[in-house]
Protein backbone atom coordinates (compact mmCIF):
# COMPACT_ATOMS: atom_id res chain seq x y z
CA UNK A 1 0.00 0.00 0.00
CA UNK A 2 1.57 3.20 -1.12
CA UNK A 3 1.43 6.10 1.72
CA UNK A 4 -1.41 8.23 0.31
CA UNK A 5 -4.11 4.88 0.36
CA UNK A 6 -6.73 5.73 2.29
CA UNK A 7 -6.72 3.44 6.04
CA UNK A 8 -10.16 4.70 7.06
CA UNK A 9 -13.59 4.14 5.38
CA UNK A 10 -13.82 7.97 6.24
CA UNK A 11 -10.35 8.65 4.17
CA UNK A 12 -11.85 6.54 1.55
CA UNK A 13 -14.79 8.96 1.45
CA UNK A 14 -12.18 12.13 0.92
CA UNK A 15 -10.64 10.40 -1.63
CA UNK A 16 -13.77 9.25 -3.97
CA UNK A 17 -14.91 12.42 -3.47
CA UNK A 18 -11.82 13.79 -5.70
CA UNK A 19 -12.14 11.20 -8.38
CA UNK A 20 -15.66 11.21 -8.75
CA UNK A 21 -17.19 13.46 -10.75
CA UNK A 22 -19.53 15.98 -9.95
CA UNK A 23 -23.02 14.46 -10.87
CA UNK A 24 -21.84 11.21 -9.79
CA UNK A 25 -20.79 12.71 -6.44
CA UNK A 26 -24.21 14.47 -5.87
CA UNK A 27 -26.04 11.17 -6.84
CA UNK A 28 -24.34 9.26 -4.80
CA UNK A 29 -24.47 11.33 -1.20
CA UNK A 30 -27.74 12.65 -2.17
CA UNK A 31 -30.31 11.97 1.30
CA UNK A 32 -33.77 12.27 1.37
CA UNK A 33 -35.02 16.26 1.65
CA UNK A 34 -32.87 17.65 4.43
CA UNK A 35 -31.14 14.78 5.07
CA UNK A 36 -32.31 13.98 9.15
CA UNK A 37 -32.89 10.34 8.94
CA UNK A 38 -29.25 10.10 7.01
CA UNK A 39 -27.38 12.06 9.81
CA UNK A 40 -29.44 10.36 12.36
CA UNK A 41 -28.02 7.08 11.03
CA UNK A 42 -24.25 7.91 11.98
CA UNK A 43 -25.01 9.90 14.90
CA UNK A 44 -27.14 6.78 16.39
CA UNK A 45 -24.54 4.45 16.24
CA UNK A 46 -22.16 6.79 18.37
CA UNK A 47 -24.96 7.04 20.86
CA UNK A 48 -24.37 2.92 21.70
CA UNK A 49 -21.60 2.21 24.01
CA UNK A 50 -19.16 -1.18 24.28
CA UNK A 51 -18.95 -3.06 27.65
CA UNK A 52 -15.70 -4.90 27.09
CA UNK A 53 -15.00 -8.71 28.71
CA UNK A 54 -11.05 -8.02 28.92
CA UNK A 55 -8.49 -11.16 29.57
CA UNK A 56 -10.19 -13.50 27.88
CA UNK A 57 -7.96 -15.52 25.09
CA UNK A 58 -8.70 -13.29 22.12
CA UNK A 59 -5.56 -14.29 20.00
CA UNK A 60 -7.81 -16.45 17.48
CA UNK A 61 -10.92 -14.57 16.67
CA UNK A 62 -13.22 -16.22 13.95
CA UNK A 63 -15.15 -13.38 11.89
CA UNK A 64 -17.07 -15.62 9.94
CA UNK A 65 -20.67 -15.70 9.46
CA UNK A 66 -23.48 -18.11 7.51
CA UNK A 67 -26.15 -16.25 6.12
CA UNK A 68 -29.36 -18.05 4.42
CA UNK A 69 -26.80 -21.21 4.42
CA UNK A 70 -23.96 -19.47 2.62
CA UNK A 71 -20.22 -18.67 4.54
CA UNK A 72 -19.20 -15.12 4.43
CA UNK A 73 -15.26 -14.63 5.88
CA UNK A 74 -17.02 -11.74 7.56
CA UNK A 75 -20.16 -10.34 8.61
CA UNK A 76 -19.88 -7.23 6.01
CA UNK A 77 -21.75 -7.25 2.83
CA UNK A 78 -22.87 -5.22 0.01
CA UNK A 79 -26.33 -3.75 -0.73
CA UNK A 80 -27.97 -3.19 -3.69
CA UNK A 81 -26.86 0.13 -5.48
CA UNK A 82 -28.19 1.35 -9.09
CA UNK A 83 -26.09 2.68 -11.63
CA UNK A 84 -22.11 1.51 -10.84
CA UNK A 85 -21.16 2.97 -14.18
CA UNK A 86 -20.99 6.12 -13.33
CA UNK A 87 -18.56 5.36 -10.69
CA UNK A 88 -16.45 3.06 -12.83
CA UNK A 89 -16.41 1.91 -16.55
CA UNK A 90 -16.78 -2.01 -15.72
CA UNK A 91 -19.37 -0.93 -13.10
CA UNK A 92 -21.08 -4.11 -11.53
CA UNK A 93 -18.70 -6.37 -13.04
CA UNK A 94 -15.58 -4.67 -11.27
CA UNK A 95 -18.41 -4.36 -7.65
CA UNK A 96 -18.56 -8.07 -7.99
CA UNK A 97 -14.67 -8.97 -8.44
CA UNK A 98 -13.89 -6.86 -5.18
CA UNK A 99 -16.58 -8.36 -3.08
CA UNK A 100 -15.49 -11.94 -4.11
CA UNK A 101 -11.46 -11.66 -3.53
CA UNK A 102 -12.68 -10.74 0.24
CA UNK A 103 -15.79 -14.20 0.19
CA UNK A 104 -18.43 -11.82 1.02
CA UNK A 105 -21.78 -11.53 -0.65
CA UNK A 106 -23.10 -8.85 -3.11
CA UNK A 107 -26.55 -7.87 -4.12
CA UNK A 108 -26.79 -6.43 -7.61
CA UNK A 109 -29.28 -3.66 -8.21
CA UNK A 110 -31.66 -4.34 -10.81
CA UNK A 111 -30.34 -1.23 -12.14
CA UNK A 112 -27.39 -2.10 -13.33
CA UNK A 113 -25.15 -1.68 -16.23
CA UNK A 114 -24.35 -5.90 -16.76
CA UNK A 115 -26.90 -8.56 -16.81
CA UNK A 116 -27.00 -11.34 -14.44
CA UNK A 117 -24.84 -13.72 -16.24
CA UNK A 118 -22.53 -11.03 -17.24
CA UNK A 119 -21.85 -10.61 -13.00
CA UNK A 120 -21.62 -14.24 -12.34
CA UNK A 121 -19.11 -14.86 -14.98
CA UNK A 122 -17.24 -12.03 -13.61
CA UNK A 123 -16.66 -13.29 -10.24
CA UNK A 124 -17.56 -16.81 -10.58
CA UNK A 125 -16.63 -17.66 -7.10
CA UNK A 126 -18.23 -14.74 -5.78
CA UNK A 127 -21.83 -15.08 -3.25
CA UNK A 128 -24.49 -13.16 -5.20
CA UNK A 129 -28.20 -12.10 -4.46
CA UNK A 130 -30.42 -10.54 -6.42
CA UNK A 131 -32.67 -7.43 -6.00
CA UNK A 132 -35.59 -7.40 -8.35
CA UNK A 133 -38.08 -4.78 -8.92
CA UNK A 134 -41.87 -5.53 -9.06
CA UNK A 135 -43.31 -5.92 -12.80
CA UNK A 136 -46.56 -5.36 -13.67
CA UNK A 137 -46.40 -8.50 -15.74
CA UNK A 138 -46.50 -11.59 -13.93
CA UNK A 139 -45.04 -13.96 -16.22
CA UNK A 140 -42.08 -11.35 -16.55
CA UNK A 141 -41.50 -11.64 -12.73
CA UNK A 142 -41.25 -15.13 -13.06
CA UNK A 143 -38.48 -15.43 -16.09
CA UNK A 144 -36.76 -12.99 -14.09
CA UNK A 145 -36.37 -15.24 -10.86
CA UNK A 146 -35.55 -18.21 -13.21
CA UNK A 147 -32.89 -16.44 -14.69
CA UNK A 148 -31.64 -15.46 -11.06
CA UNK A 149 -32.17 -18.90 -10.37
CA UNK A 150 -29.46 -20.24 -13.39
CA UNK A 151 -27.37 -17.37 -13.11
CA UNK A 152 -26.19 -19.13 -9.43
CA UNK A 153 -27.89 -16.18 -7.66
CA UNK A 154 -28.36 -17.42 -4.09
CA UNK A 155 -31.49 -14.74 -2.77
CA UNK A 156 -34.25 -12.53 -4.19
CA UNK A 157 -33.98 -9.73 -2.53
CA UNK A 158 -37.74 -7.14 -2.55
CA UNK A 159 -37.53 -3.77 -1.25
CA UNK A 160 -39.82 -2.29 0.59
CA UNK A 161 -39.52 1.15 0.68
CA UNK A 162 -39.20 2.34 -2.24
CA UNK A 163 -42.69 2.86 -3.41
CA UNK A 164 -41.94 5.02 -6.77
CA UNK A 165 -38.28 5.77 -8.24
CA UNK A 166 -37.56 9.19 -8.91
CA UNK A 167 -34.62 9.40 -10.48
CA UNK A 168 -34.30 11.31 -13.83
CA UNK A 169 -32.99 9.26 -16.13
CA UNK A 170 -33.46 12.56 -18.41
CA UNK A 171 -30.67 13.74 -16.46
CA UNK A 172 -28.33 11.63 -16.74
CA UNK A 173 -28.29 11.49 -20.32
CA UNK A 174 -28.35 15.32 -20.69
CA UNK A 175 -25.35 15.71 -18.06
CA UNK A 176 -23.26 12.45 -18.86
CA UNK A 177 -21.66 10.86 -21.94
CA UNK A 178 -22.61 7.37 -20.78
CA UNK A 179 -24.10 4.52 -22.02
CA UNK A 180 -26.28 3.14 -19.63
CA UNK A 181 -27.94 -0.04 -19.86
CA UNK A 182 -30.41 -1.82 -17.79
CA UNK A 183 -30.72 -5.47 -19.13
CA UNK A 184 -32.12 -6.94 -15.91
CA UNK A 185 -35.21 -4.36 -16.85
CA UNK A 186 -35.17 -4.85 -20.91
CA UNK A 187 -36.77 -7.70 -22.01
CA UNK A 188 -34.04 -8.23 -23.69
CA UNK A 189 -29.94 -6.44 -23.77
CA UNK A 190 -31.91 -3.85 -25.93
CA UNK A 191 -32.88 -0.78 -24.34
CA UNK A 192 -36.19 0.55 -26.15
CA UNK A 193 -34.62 4.07 -26.52
CA UNK A 194 -32.28 6.23 -25.54
CA UNK A 195 -31.65 7.10 -22.33
CA UNK A 196 -33.91 10.02 -21.07
CA UNK A 197 -35.67 9.72 -23.95
CA UNK A 198 -39.68 9.60 -23.53
CA UNK A 199 -39.68 6.23 -25.34
CA UNK A 200 -37.51 4.68 -22.32
CA UNK A 201 -39.72 6.48 -19.81
CA UNK A 202 -42.98 5.08 -20.99
CA UNK A 203 -41.63 2.05 -21.15
CA UNK A 204 -40.15 1.85 -17.16
CA UNK A 205 -43.40 3.31 -16.58
CA UNK A 206 -45.68 0.50 -18.13
CA UNK A 207 -43.53 -2.46 -17.20
CA UNK A 208 -42.43 -2.16 -13.50
CA UNK A 209 -45.14 -1.92 -11.53
CA UNK A 210 -44.84 0.98 -8.61
CA UNK A 211 -46.26 1.18 -5.84
CA UNK A 212 -46.44 -2.53 -4.62
CA UNK A 213 -48.00 -4.21 -1.98
CA UNK A 214 -47.86 -7.30 0.51
CA UNK A 215 -49.38 -9.40 -2.11
CA UNK A 216 -46.53 -8.77 -4.45
CA UNK A 217 -44.18 -10.32 -1.89
CA UNK A 218 -46.62 -13.44 -1.42
CA UNK A 219 -46.33 -13.50 -5.17
CA UNK A 220 -42.57 -13.84 -5.41
CA UNK A 221 -42.27 -15.88 -2.20
CA UNK A 222 -44.33 -18.71 -3.77
CA UNK A 223 -42.87 -18.31 -6.81
CA UNK A 224 -39.62 -18.97 -6.25
CA UNK A 225 -37.17 -21.40 -5.11
CA UNK A 226 -34.98 -19.30 -3.58
CA UNK A 227 -34.98 -17.43 -0.09
CA UNK A 228 -36.47 -13.94 -0.09
CA UNK A 229 -34.99 -11.11 1.94
CA UNK A 230 -37.45 -8.46 2.85
CA UNK A 231 -35.18 -5.01 2.21
CA UNK A 232 -36.68 -1.52 3.86
CA UNK A 233 -38.05 -2.72 7.28
CA UNK A 234 -38.47 -0.15 10.12
CA UNK A 235 -41.08 -1.21 12.04
CA UNK A 236 -42.02 -4.37 14.16
CA UNK A 237 -45.52 -4.79 12.70
CA UNK A 238 -43.93 -5.40 9.14
CA UNK A 239 -41.20 -7.91 10.43
CA UNK A 240 -44.13 -9.19 11.72
CA UNK A 241 -45.90 -9.40 8.63
CA UNK A 242 -42.70 -10.42 6.94
CA UNK A 243 -42.20 -13.63 9.25
CA UNK A 244 -46.27 -14.66 8.26
CA UNK A 245 -45.77 -15.24 5.16
CA UNK A 246 -42.85 -16.92 5.61
CA UNK A 247 -39.88 -14.24 4.44
CA UNK A 248 -36.85 -15.88 5.01
CA UNK A 249 -34.62 -12.98 6.29
CA UNK A 250 -35.60 -8.95 7.08
CA UNK A 251 -32.87 -6.80 5.94
CA UNK A 252 -33.38 -3.56 8.17
CA UNK A 253 -32.95 -0.58 6.24
CA UNK A 254 -34.71 3.27 5.39
CA UNK A 255 -32.61 2.96 1.91
CA UNK A 256 -29.53 4.96 3.98
CA UNK A 257 -31.72 7.91 4.68
CA UNK A 258 -32.50 8.43 0.87
CA UNK A 259 -36.01 7.60 1.10
CA UNK A 260 -38.82 9.45 3.42
CA UNK A 261 -36.97 11.61 5.53
CA UNK A 262 -37.74 11.59 8.93
CA UNK A 263 -37.73 8.02 10.16
CA UNK A 264 -35.03 6.36 12.76
CA UNK A 265 -31.80 5.35 12.43
CA UNK A 266 -31.52 1.63 11.87
CA UNK A 267 -29.63 0.77 14.82
CA UNK A 268 -32.10 2.21 17.31
CA UNK A 269 -35.25 -0.06 15.98
CA UNK A 270 -32.83 -2.98 15.34
CA UNK A 271 -33.65 -4.76 18.71
CA UNK A 272 -37.34 -4.20 18.60
CA UNK A 273 -37.46 -5.93 15.40
CA UNK A 274 -34.82 -8.66 16.50
CA UNK A 275 -36.98 -9.47 19.54
CA UNK A 276 -40.39 -9.34 17.33
CA UNK A 277 -38.99 -11.82 14.69
CA UNK A 278 -38.07 -14.57 17.34
CA UNK A 279 -35.77 -16.24 15.47
CA UNK A 280 -38.25 -17.17 12.77
CA UNK A 281 -36.21 -15.24 10.50
CA UNK A 282 -32.45 -13.56 9.79
CA UNK A 283 -32.24 -10.05 11.02
CA UNK A 284 -29.86 -7.73 8.86
CA UNK A 285 -29.10 -4.25 9.00
CA UNK A 286 -27.79 -1.42 7.08
CA UNK A 287 -27.61 2.49 7.21
CA UNK A 288 -24.30 4.44 8.47
CA UNK A 289 -21.84 1.56 9.21
CA UNK A 290 -18.63 2.87 8.70
CA UNK A 291 -16.45 1.47 10.96
CA UNK A 292 -15.48 -2.19 12.78
CA UNK A 293 -17.11 -1.05 16.31
CA UNK A 294 -20.43 -0.10 14.17
CA UNK A 295 -20.48 -2.90 13.01
CA UNK A 296 -19.83 -5.16 16.11
CA UNK A 297 -22.27 -2.90 17.64
CA UNK A 298 -25.00 -3.90 14.99
CA UNK A 299 -24.23 -7.81 15.66
CA UNK A 300 -24.26 -7.20 19.90
CA UNK A 301 -27.97 -5.89 19.49
CA UNK A 302 -29.00 -8.88 17.24
CA UNK A 303 -28.28 -8.27 13.64
CA UNK A 304 -26.70 -11.21 11.94
CA UNK A 305 -24.77 -9.28 8.91
CA UNK A 306 -24.69 -5.99 8.14
CA UNK A 307 -25.03 -4.09 4.63
CA UNK A 308 -23.34 -1.48 3.30
CA UNK A 309 -24.16 1.32 0.28
CA UNK A 310 -21.96 4.27 -0.61
CA UNK A 311 -18.61 2.69 1.03
CA UNK A 312 -18.75 0.40 -1.78
CA UNK A 313 -19.18 3.21 -4.01
CA UNK A 314 -16.13 4.86 -2.42
CA UNK A 315 -14.18 1.89 -3.23
CA UNK A 316 -15.55 1.75 -6.48
CA UNK A 317 -14.82 5.27 -7.41
CA UNK A 318 -11.15 5.28 -6.15
CA UNK A 319 -9.75 2.64 -7.40
CA UNK A 320 -12.47 0.02 -8.67
CA UNK A 321 -12.31 -3.52 -7.74
CA UNK A 322 -8.89 -2.80 -5.60
CA UNK A 323 -10.88 -0.26 -3.90
CA UNK A 324 -13.93 -2.22 -2.90
CA UNK A 325 -11.58 -4.89 -1.50
CA UNK A 326 -10.01 -2.07 0.25
CA UNK A 327 -12.90 -0.91 2.02
CA UNK A 328 -14.00 -4.10 2.69
CA UNK A 329 -10.86 -5.51 4.21
CA UNK A 330 -10.60 -2.59 6.67
CA UNK A 331 -13.96 -3.55 8.11
CA UNK A 332 -12.89 -6.75 8.28
CA UNK A 333 -10.31 -5.73 10.32
CA UNK A 334 -11.43 -3.21 12.11
CA UNK A 335 -14.14 -6.16 13.29
CA UNK A 336 -11.41 -8.42 13.90
CA UNK A 337 -9.61 -5.67 16.33
CA UNK A 338 -12.96 -4.72 18.33
CA UNK A 339 -13.89 -8.25 18.49
CA UNK A 340 -10.64 -8.90 20.27
CA UNK A 341 -10.83 -5.62 22.36
CA UNK A 342 -14.30 -6.44 23.98
CA UNK A 343 -13.48 -10.07 24.49
CA UNK A 344 -16.85 -11.05 22.74
CA UNK A 345 -18.05 -12.76 19.73
CA UNK A 346 -15.45 -15.45 19.90
C1 LIG B 1 -28.97 2.95 -2.88
N1 LIG B 1 -29.84 2.07 -2.25
C2 LIG B 1 -30.65 1.26 -2.99
N2 LIG B 1 -31.46 0.37 -2.37
C3 LIG B 1 -32.27 -0.45 -3.09
O1 LIG B 1 -32.98 -1.25 -2.50
N3 LIG B 1 -32.28 -0.38 -4.45
C4 LIG B 1 -31.47 0.48 -5.14
O2 LIG B 1 -31.49 0.49 -6.38
C5 LIG B 1 -30.65 1.35 -4.40
N4 LIG B 1 -29.84 2.27 -5.03
C6 LIG B 1 -28.99 3.05 -4.29
C7 LIG B 1 -28.10 3.92 -4.95
C8 LIG B 1 -27.18 4.66 -4.21
C9 LIG B 1 -26.24 5.56 -4.93
C10 LIG B 1 -27.16 4.54 -2.80
C11 LIG B 1 -26.16 5.31 -1.98
C12 LIG B 1 -28.03 3.71 -2.15
C13 LIG B 1 -29.81 1.93 -0.77
C14 LIG B 1 -28.77 0.91 -0.34
O3 LIG B 1 -29.12 -0.39 -0.73
C15 LIG B 1 -28.59 0.89 1.19
O4 LIG B 1 -29.83 0.66 1.81
C16 LIG B 1 -27.97 2.16 1.76
O5 LIG B 1 -27.05 2.74 0.87
C17 LIG B 1 -27.28 1.84 3.10
O6 LIG B 1 -26.79 2.99 3.71
P1 LIG B 1 -25.26 3.51 3.60
O7 LIG B 1 -24.36 2.32 3.83
O8 LIG B 1 -25.12 4.08 2.23
O9 LIG B 1 -25.19 4.51 4.68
Amino acid sequence: MSAATPTTLAEFEASARQKATAFAWSYLSRPGEDGQTHTDNRRAFKRYRLIPRNLRDVYIRDTSVTILGTKLDFPVAIAPTATHLLFHPEAELTTARGAASMNTLMVLSSWSHHSLKQVAEAAPRGVRWFYMLFYRDRGRMKRLLERAERAGYAAIVLTADQPFFTFSFRKVATTLPLDFRFPNIYLDDNPPGPLGSLELAEYFKKTVKEAATWEDVEWVKKNTRLPVVLKGILSVDDAKMAVRLGIDAILVSNHGGRQLDGVPATIDVLPDIVGAVGGEAEVYLDGGVRTGTDVLKALALGARCVFIGRPALWGLAYNGAEGVQQVLKILKDELSLAMARAGKYI
